[in-house]
C-alpha cells in the first residue's frame, strides 16, 4: 500500500501550498472544537454556582464566535484540499491520455479499451477521494484523537482510564480486517473492469449480435459476470458490516462506563456536573475519529488499489521510443527498406522477410498480394507503428529510428484498411488533426474523393454528425471521407491501404485520376487486391508470404505469367465487376 502512495507524493509536492493552507485551517478548526467542551464546562459550573449571569452570557458569546470560526475553517479546508484533489484527478487523466497516445498497437492488443476506460474513470475517482477526503480524514482524525486523549488524560486521568479501554480493542479489529478488505476490493475492481470491457465490446458490436441473433448467449454471459461482481462485492461489504457495529458497540460501551463511574464520582462530589458534561463532550469528539478510521482505511485502500492499476498504464514500457538525440526535419519522401525482417509479437511465422525496396521521392508505387501476405504490415513499418526485427528503413537517407516521431509521422498520411470515423461532423472528420482549415480546402479534397456529391443526401450537409449519435453512413462513404482526410494532410508520403475496396470501379477510377493529379511529384503507395487500381503506378511489388517475389512495371507484370496476370485476366473478364482475390 505504501509503495503506491509514494507515487502520490509528487502531487503533494506540486500542490503543497494549497495543502498547507487547507491543513492549517483544518487544525485550527479542530483546536477550536477542542476548546468548546471546556467553555461549556465553565458555563455549567457558573450556572451551578448560581454565579453572575453576565459571565454566562460572555461564555455564550465565546461559543457563538467559536462556532462561526469553525464554519469559516471548514469552508477554507474544503475549498483548498478538495479543490486540489480535483486538480490531481485531472492531472492524472492527462498523464494517462498522454501515455496512451505514445503506446504502440501491440499495447492495445494486450490491454482492452474497456479496462483502460475503467482505470481512466472510476480509478481516478478513487484517487481523488483518497487525496481529498482521505487526507482530510486522516489529519482530522489524528489531531482530534491525539489532542482529545491528551486533554482527557490531563484533566480526568482516572475517569479516562476507566472508560476508554474498549476503543483500542475496536482499533485492533479494524487493522486486522483491513488486509482482507483490500484483497476483496481489488477483486471487485478487476471484475468491474471485465464488465466494462464486456459492455463496451458487445455494444460496439451490436450489429453482429443482432445479425447472428446472439442475444440470449450474450445475456447469459453477462449474467455470469454480474454474479461474479456481486459475489466479490458482497464479501467486501460483509467485512464492513461486521466491523462497523463492532466499533459502534465499543463506543456505546464507553458511555455506559462513563455513566457508571462518572455518576458515582458526581454523587461523591469528586466531579462537578460541568466536568461530567465536558468529559462527555470529549468522548463524543474521540468516537468520531475512531469511527472514521474505517473510512480512512477504506479510502486509502481504494486509492492505493486504484493507483496500482493506474501505474500499470503510466509506467508501462513504451515499445516504440524516440532516441535521445532524435532528428527533427521535414521529410521529402525517399524511402528505402534494407534487409528488413519483421514478425508480429504473437505470430508463429515470420511476417516479412528479406525486404529490400527503394521508392524514389515522387514515385507512385503499388503493392499487391494475397490476403495475409504482409502488405499492411510492410507499410506499418514506415511510420513506426511497429519496429523492424532486423534491418533498417531509411527516409531521405536517414534511418527512421533516428528521426523524431513527430517529424516522421507528420510526414506520412495513411488511409488505413479499416476506415475509422469519430462521433463528430463529417466536416470535422475530414479536417481531423488540423487546427485551421478553410472551407475551400475541405471542398477540394471532398471533390477529389467524390464524397462531395453525397453531402446533399444528408439533412445538414457536411455538418451532419456521424457515428453513435448521428447518421449511419455507408462503407463506401466512410472510405471516401477517410481518403479526403488523408488528402487534406497532403503529407510528403501517402499510403492507401486497400482504400477503395468499398467503392465501385467507376468511382474508383474517378478518385484515382484526381489523386494522380493532386499527388503528382509526391511519394504515394497504393495497396490493392484489384489490379486496375494499380495501373497508374510506375512499379508494383508483389508480396507472397512476407517476401517480395516481383518488383516490376504494370505492363511487364501483365505480360508475365504469374499471380498478377492471372488475377488481371480474371478481373478483366468480369468487366470490372467488384472482385477480390
Ligand atoms: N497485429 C497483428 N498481430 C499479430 N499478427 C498479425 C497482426 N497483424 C497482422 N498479423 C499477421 O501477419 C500476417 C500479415 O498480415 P497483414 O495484415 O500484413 O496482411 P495483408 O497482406 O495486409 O492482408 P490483407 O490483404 O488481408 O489486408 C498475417 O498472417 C496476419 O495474421
Ligand atoms: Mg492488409
Amino acid at each position: 500500500m505504501f509503495k503506491e502512495l509514494k507515487t502520490l507524493f509528487s502531487y503533494f509536492k506540486k500542490y503543497k501550498w494549497q495543502y498547507i493552507v487547507g491543513i492549517f485551517a483544518l487544525i485550527m478548526t479542530d483546536a477550536i472544537q477542542l476548546y468548546i467542551p471546556i467553555l461549556t464546562k465553565k458555563g455549567i459550573n457558573l450556572i451551578e454556582e448560581n454565579g453572575a449571569l453576565i459571565n454566562v452570557g460572555k461564555i455564550s458569546i465565546f461559543i457563538a464566535i467559536s462556532a462561526l470560526l469553525i464554519a469559516l475553517g471548514r469552508f477554507l479546508w474544503r475549498f483548498t484540499i478538495l479543490g486540489v484533489s480535483i486538480k490531481i484527478e485531472t492531472d492524472i487523466r492527462h498523464r494517462i491520455l498522454d501515455k496512451l497516445l505514445k503506446q504502440s498497437l501491440n499495447y492495445y492488443k494486450e490491454n482492452t479499451i474497456g479496462e483502460i476506460m475503467a482505470k481512466a474513470t472510476s480509478d481516478t475517482e478513487a484517487i481523488r477521494n483518497a487525496m481529498g477526503f482521505g487526507v482530510v480524514a486522516i489529519i482530522d482524525a489524528s489531531v482530534m484523537m491525539i489532542a482529545t486523549l491528551i486533554i482527557m488524560f490531563v484533566l480526568f486521568p482516572s475517569l479516562t482510564l476507566a472508560t476508554l479501554f474498549p476503543l483500542p480493542l475496536a482499533l485492533l479489529v479494524i487493522i486486522s480486517f483491513s488486509k482482507y478488505i483490500r484483497k476483496k476490493f481489488k477483486e471487485t475492481r478487476e471484475v468491474y473492469s471485465r464488465i466494462t470491457v464486456f459492455v463496451q465490446e458487445k455494444l460496439s458490436g451490436i450489429k453482429v449480435i443482432k445479425g447472428l441473433n446472439n442475444k440470449n448467449y450474450t445475456i447469459k454471459n453477462f449474467k455470469n459476470l454480474n454474479k461474479e461482481y456481486k459475489k466479490a462485492s458482497l464479501k467486501a461489504v460483509l467485512a464492513w458490516a461486521l466491523i462497523l457495529p463492532l466499533i459502534e458497540t465499543a463506543s456505546g460501551l464507553t458511555i455506559v462506563l462513563l455513566l457508571r463511574k462518572g455518576g458515582i464520582m458526581v454523587v461523591n462530589g469528586n466531579l462537578t456536573i460541568g466536568d461530567f458534561i465536558a468529559f462527555m463532550g470529549y468522548l463524543a469528539l474521540i468516537v468520531w475519529p475512531i469511527l472514521s478510521i474505517g473510512y480512512i482505511v477504506d479510502a486509502f485502500q481504494r486509492g492505493s488499489v486504484a493507483i496500482e492499476r493506474i501505474n500499470k498504464i503510466l509506467y508501462a514500457k513504451e515499445e516504440i521510443k524516440e532516441i535521445k538525440n532524435s532528428v527533427s526535419k521535414n521529410i521529402n519522401g525517399d524511402i528505402e527498406f534494407r534487409d528488413v525482417y519483421f514478425k508480429h509479437n504473437n505470430s508463429s511465422t515470420q511476417t516479412l522477410q528479406n525486404i529490400n525496396l527503394y521508392i524514389k521521392r515522387g514515385e507512385h508505387i503499388g503493392i499487391f498480394g494475397k490476403v495475409g501476405s504482409g502488405k499492411s504490415s510492410l507499410i506499418e513499418l514506415i511510420p513506426r507503428i511497429f519496429d523492424t526485427q532486423s534491418g533498417n528503413i531509411f527516409i531521405d537517407k536517414t534511418n527512421i529510428k533516428d528521426l523524431s516521431l513527430q517529424s516522421l509521422r507528420s510526414g506520412i498520411s495513411v488511409v488505413p484498411q479499416e476506415s475509422i470515423l469519430f462521433s463528430d461532423t463529417i466536416k470535422n472528420n475530414i479536417a481531423f488533426g488540423k487546427d485551421y482549415v478553410s472551407d475551400n480546402e475541405i471542398e477540394e479534397v471532398a471533390k477529389a474523393s467524390t464524397i462531395f456529391n453525397d453531402f446533399s443526401f444528408w439533412k445538414d450537409g457536411w455538418n451532419t454528425i456521424v457515428g453513435e449519435k448521428g447518421v449511419t453512413i455507408s462503407g463506401g462513404q466512410k472510405q471516401r471521407i477517410a481518403i479526403s482526410r488523408a488528402l487534406l494532410m497532403d503529407a510528403p508520403i501517402m499510403i492507401f491501404d486497400d482504400a477503395f475496396s468499398s467503392v465501385d470501379v467507376a468511382t474508383e477510377e474517378k478518385i484515382l485520376n484526381n489523386i494522380k493529379l493532386l499527388r503528382d511529384g509526391k511519394t504515394t503507395i497504393f495497396i490493392s487486391h484489384r489490379v486496375s487500381t494499380l495501373k497508374n503506378c510506375s512499379k508494383i511489388i508483389i508480396l507472397d508470404q512476407g517476401k517480395i517475389i516481383e518488383n516490376d512495371s504494370f505492363e511487364n507484370l501483365i505480360n508475365k505469367s504469374g499471380l498478377f496476370s492471372d488475377i488481371f485476366e480474371q478481373q478483366n473478364s468480369k468487366n470490372g465487376e467488384e472482385d477480390l482475390i
